[in-house]
Order: C-alpha cells, then sequence, then structure tokens
C-alpha cells in the first residue's frame, strides 16, 4: 500500500481523515462495522469510546493496530475477535482513522473543521 508511509506521518491530527476512502472499504472488507459506529455502542465500543480510552497514549496507534489483528478481550460480555488477515498496514490506518474520527466526534479537538467529516 503506497499510502502507508504518507499515513505514518500523518501523526494524529484531525487531518487524517483524508485516508478516508480507503479505509471505508476496509471497514466494510473486514465488516468491522457490524460492531463498531462512530459514536454508539454496538458489540464493540464506539470510535468516540476508544479514542477517550486511549487519549494521550502515544503508541496509541501501535497498540490500537496490533489489537485489531490479535483481538482482545477485557472482560466485557463479548470479544473483539482477532483479524490476522488484516495487514500491518491496514490495521495501521484503521487505527488511525478511529482515532481520528474518535477524537473528531466526541469534539476533543478545538478544530473540528479540519475534521473532513462535518458534524
Ligand atoms: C464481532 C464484533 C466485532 C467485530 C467484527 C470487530 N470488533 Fe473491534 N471490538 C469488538 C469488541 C467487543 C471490542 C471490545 C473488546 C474488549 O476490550 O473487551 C472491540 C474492540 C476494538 C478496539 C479497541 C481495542 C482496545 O484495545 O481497546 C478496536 C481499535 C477495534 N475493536 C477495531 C476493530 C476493527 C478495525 C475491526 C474490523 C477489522 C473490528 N474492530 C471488528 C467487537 C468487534
Amino acid at each position: 500500500m503506497k499510502t502507508s508511509l504518507a499515513l505514518l506521518s500523518m501523526a494524529l491530527s484531525c487531518t487524517a481523515a483524508a485516508a478516508g476512502p480507503d479505509v471505508q472499504q476496509l471497514l466494510v472488507q473486514y465488516r468491522c462495522s457490524i460492531c463498531h459506529a462512530e459514536q454508539e455502542t454496538l458489540a464493540g465500543p464506539s470510535y468516540a469510546d476508544i479514542t477517550k480510552a486511549y487519549r494521550g497514549q502515544k503508541q496509541a496507534v501501535a497498540l490500537l493496530a496490533a489489537r485489531i489483528r490479535i483481538g482482545a478481550h477485557d472482560g466485557g460480555l463479548w470479544h473483539m475477535p482477532p483479524h490476522p488477515e488484516v495487514s500491518k498496514a491496514a490495521a495501521d490506518a484503521l487505527a488511525r482513522y478511529i482515532l481520528t474520527v474518535g477524537a473528531c466526534s466526541s469534539a476533543m479537538t478545538s478544530s473540528s473543521e479540519t475534521c473532513g467529516k462535518s458534524r
């Protein structure tokens, strides 16, 4: 994926929402949306809640990307199934997207106009 270098350099800024189209396709392809939504808790936590939980952690993208691939179960009713078929680059992009959307949709940033999504 030729965008992975660019994605890496985008840090956690809301402008990372520019990675949109690819990620939207990944979310459908891997059916993340069955269990996750931006704001709403489904079987899995909302992206906003995930972002809140990882707020301030420098390694958040790496941690989430790893957990997307190996799965997670922190004692809730449901668990996050492992997705070993998701490439590292794709998992990074998904993690970055989740943190971006989460930050934007929970208005943790004052620059919501740069979120790329109007809400
Ligand atoms: C079958 C339902 C289901 C599917 C499909 C699913 N998830 Fe999850 N996900 C969960 C649940 C439940 C949790 C909470 C797990 C826990 O920590 O107990 C979770 C947690 C997460 C977390 C937070 C992990 C953490 O460390 O807190 C991320 C990020 C995530 N999912 C991303 C994804 C992505 C990306 C996909 C698609 C590749 C996906 N999920 C598909 C149910 C799902």
